[in-house]
């Protein structure tokens, strides 16, 4: 079957890595059904499975790709979840278990015709999402969810800062914190992503700038460009929520103001089942309709995946089967 894989890594020109053509189809198990995948969305966590982060060559030829939607052996309309994990083994979260893994990293990914996955990770997809809309939840939105709530604990009626406002967890956190009725202000680094951020709801500022009040909750998926402005912007006993650090994973904390301000440092990925659950039913009672930058046939996934990799895209990148 057709798919984008790894055929290895490279951490100098990870798109070098990218191929595109025939895989064997995959096998269901006892427990594990088979997807037609409808569409799948690309995530930064893609390119760095090429760069060989969390993926060696050994492991390789891998079918990248985490999130789909699509259409299971028995007819029905789903989105898959991708985190592998036992609840149980995470104290009732899967995203704790020690051994949890997601799509592409030991089973075969998304960016396929079909895909094999474990029948829990399956849920309904509502007619509200069209495919594609609907491929965009299980990681950035899912991510995004999870930082709001869980991690970030957002107040009602509270304020939220989202560190550059182009990315697929980015465009997520705004959309969905306007969704829950916050005050969104986020970070750009060009003006015409910053006017695209606030036609999404958001008051949008340039990197670094003074806003007009501290906020409950920092979304923090940039990382060392962008951590000591998410901690002046705080309120005493906010959130930063890091997700991820996509411009640099080493950075100083001014562990002062952690104390004195009894600021939390939280990390946060991906997120539950239930919790993508109420994901899906806050887009449809909200009417959230996630931002999908473009829409590649999967013959075309190295356009796509230069696409991701060129930081152009506002939104999410949606492959198409
Ligand atoms: N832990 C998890 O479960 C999880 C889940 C999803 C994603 N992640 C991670 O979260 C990060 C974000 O992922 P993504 O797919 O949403 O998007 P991405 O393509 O990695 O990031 C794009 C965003 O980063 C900003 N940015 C990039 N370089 C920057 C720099 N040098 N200075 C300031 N801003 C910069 C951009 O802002 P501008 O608009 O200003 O260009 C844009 O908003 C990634 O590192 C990813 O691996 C983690």
């Amino acid at each position: 079957m057709l798919s984008a894989f790894a055929e290895t890594v490279d951490s100098t020109d990870p798109l070098s890595a990218l191929r595109v053509g025939e895989r064997p189809e995959p096998r269901p198990g006892p427990d594990r059904v088979v997807v037609t995948v409808k569409a799948a969305a690309l995530n930064r966590h893609d390119l760095w499975s090429l760069a060989g982060v969390g993926l060696t060559a050994e492991q390789c030829p891998m079918i990248l790709g985490c999130d789909a939607s699509g259409v299971d052996e028995d007819g029905n309309e789903v989105i898959v979840h991708s985190v592998i994990g036992d609840p149980a083994a995470g104290g009732g979260d899967e995203t704790l278990d020690p051994r949890r893994h997601l799509l592409s990293e030991d089973l075969q990914g998304t960016l396929a015709t079909r895909v094999a996955v474990p029948r829990r990770n399956l849920l309904p997809k509502p007619p509200e999402l069209d495919f594609a809309q609907a491929a965009c939840l299980p990681t950035a939105y899912l991510t995004a969810y999870r930082m709001l709530t869980t991690r970030g604990r957002l107040p009602a009626g509270g304020a939220v800062l989202v560190q550059g406002v182009g990315g697929g967890v980015a465009t997520a956190a705004i959309l969905l914190a306007v969704a829950m009725g916050a005050r969104v202000y986020a970070t750009g680094r060009d003006g015409a992503r910053r006017a695209a951020a606030e036609a999404l709801g958001a008051i949008a500022v340039e990197p670094g700038a003074r806003l007009p009040e501290r906020v409950d909750v920092v979304v923090e998926s940039v990382g060392a460009p962008t951590i000591a402005h998410s901690m002046k912007c705080a309120k005493p006993g906010g959130r930063i929520v890091v997700c991820g650090s996509t411009a640099g994973h080493l950075a100083e904390v001014d562990l002062r103001r952690l104390f004195f301000l009894q600021l939390e440092l939280v990390g946060s990925t991906m997120g539950t089942r239930d919790e993508l659950a109420r994901l899906i039913a806050l887009c449809v009672d909200k009417g959230v309709a996630p931002v999908v930058d473009g829409r590649y046939p999967l013959s075309r996934a190295a356009d796509a995946f230069a696409r991701l990799a060129s930081g152009a895209a506002f939104g999410k990148i949606v492959v198409e089967p």
